[in-house]
């Protein structure tokens, strides 16, 4: 079984045995994987066709990150990969070695719900959420990298995250209200300059 480090505060117990379960791919050899999640680094060892998706979920425990489809069309295992938004079931963690990811677990901040989500809320754009910390995470994408998007920006910032609940008007308003107000342009967790080590998105 492949090992893990990690730290407390991600809920990752240090030198653990990796769970390896149903829902972690790939070959037996394994690759040493070090990023950053949500401000916080991580070791893992992760067999070579190992899906960030698996790991970010399994490994890591953060199991806000849904998976929908598995192959890249529905946008519920969105997470920010150096910046930019994509889909985690497409992205080999063998692929993210220095590189930074951002959950839908690292949107609060000390207690407090990120903008977005208070948004979210706000006007009715969760119903069932399963497709929520996606289009959240596709949202943040967006404003870290237009903070005042108008509404067809946002359209096309979401247009890959599937909802079958809301109709999507409810969502689109509440990115809306967020981009109407003053928004860091420095946020945390995020590192817009890819730098050494950054990997490579299969998808946009
Ligand atoms: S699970 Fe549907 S795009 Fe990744
Ligand atoms: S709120 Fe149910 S899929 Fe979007």
């Amino acid at each position: 079984m492949a090992g893990v480090t990690g730290t407390d505060a991600l809920g990752v117990r240090h030198e653990q045995e990796a769970q390896c379960g149903s829902g972690l791919r790939g070959a037996a050899v394994t690759v040493e994987v070090r990023m950053k999640v949500n401000g916080h680094t991580v070791t893992v060892d992760a067999p070579g066709g190992e899906r960030l998706l698996d790991t970010i979920r399994e490994r890591l425990r953060l199991t806000g990150t849904k998976e929908g489809c598995g192959v890249g069309e529905c946008g519920a295992c969105t997470v920010i990969l150096n910046g930019q938004a994509v889909n985690s079931c497409l992205v080999l963690t063998a692929q993210c070695d220095g590189a930074e990811v951002v959950t839908v677990e690292g949107l609060a901040e000390d207690g407090e719900m990120h903008a977005l989500q208070r948004a979210f809320i706000e006007h009715g754009a969760v119903q069932c959420g399963f497709c929520t910390p996606g289009m959240l995470m596709s949202a943040k994408a967006l404003l870290d990298a237009n903070p005042h998007p108008d509404r067809e920006e946002i359209r096309q910032a979401i247009a890959g995250n599937l909802c079958r609940c809301t109709g999507y008007e409810q969502i689109v308003q509440a990115i809306e209200s967020v981009a109407r107000q003053a928004y860091p342009s420095e946020d945390r967790g995020l590192r817009k300059d890819h730098g050494e080590g950054g990997c490579e998105a299969d998808d946009g």
